[in-house]
């Protein structure tokens, strides 16, 4: 593992614009529930029921419901050292850039400053018919809300089917193509179109470092892989990382 670690540690001194991609795998460690693996939230929920904008249309209820239930659980979960390693490498200065597919907000409480959320954030609710939008962190008493101008409240999270964000999913797309370095920590690389992310890199030059416990869609392009649970491998690779630049 040392020799793999000291490899990605000085790709990642020699770069000049770094991209990071975090999926749920970096939240893990945290207590946040993955979405594919053995207890992942796929496993025991289907999405066409809960994740997209016809489940929300048929049953709010049901979707709040579980919105709820993820909300609850996420109000008294804390960053884990992976996520406080990812702020410090933005804190080491030089080119960076975070893209997540979390919607759990806890790259932010870690301290990183940008991060495009390019799945939205779960903290964030609009209104479906005004579009008004607004942090609420409480837990509703009514399910579904209603906005003030009585439209339906949602989560201002990306479901399947949905469009991106234009504007983050733009900014991700200009670290992507520009980066000469991509770590991608947690995801299984199967949800478009951050799957696509480190292809798109690696074809543009960029190295590609992994951090996954498990083989995934991304490992064959990887030119690093460290295999291993991101709250311990990315602290150890950013403790690397900083004695190779002193
Ligand atoms: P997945 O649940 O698909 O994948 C989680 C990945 O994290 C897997 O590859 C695991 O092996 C890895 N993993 C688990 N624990 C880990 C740990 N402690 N350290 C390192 N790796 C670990 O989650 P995502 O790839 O994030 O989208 O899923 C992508 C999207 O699918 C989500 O954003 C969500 C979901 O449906 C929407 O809801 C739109």
């Amino acid at each position: 593992m040392t020799d793999v670690l000291e490899t990605a540690a000085q790709i990642l001194s020699r770069s000049k614009a770094l991209a990071i991609l975090t999926g749920a795998g970096i939240s893990a460690e945290s207590g946040v529930p993955t979405f594919r693996g053995k207890d992942g939230y796929w496993q025991n929920y289907r999405t066409e029921e809960l994740a997209t904008p016809q489940a929300f249309q048929r049953n709010p209820t049901l979707v709040w419901e579980w919105y709820s239930m993820r909300r609850n659980l996420l109000a008294s979960v804390r960053p884990n050292p992976a996520h406080y390693a990812i702020a410090e490498m933005e804190r080491l200065g030089g080119n960076l850039t975070l893209i997540t597919q979390n919607v759990d907000g806890l790259h932010q409480l870690a301290g990183s400053k940008r991060v495009l959320e390019i799945h939205g954030n779960i903290w964030r609710i609009k209104c479906v018919r005004c579009n008004r939008k607004e942090e609420r962190r409480e837990s509703f008493e009514e399910l579904p809300p209603r906005c003030v101008c009585g439209g339906l409240l949602r989560p201002d999270v990306v479901w399947f089917g949905e469009m991106l964000p234009k504007d983050v999913l733009s900014e991700s797309y200009r670290a992507v193509e520009s980066c000469d370095v991509m770590l991608v920590v947690g995801t299984s690389g199967v949800v478009q179109p951050a799957a696509s992310f480190p292809y798109m890199a690696k074809e543009r030059g960029a190295r590609v470092i992994e951090v996954n416990m498990e083989r995934t869609a991304i490992s064959s392009i990887a030119d690093v892989t460290l295999r291993g649970k991101a709250g311990e491998v990315v602290p150890a690779l950013l403790e690397m990382w900083k004695q190779s630049l002193s």
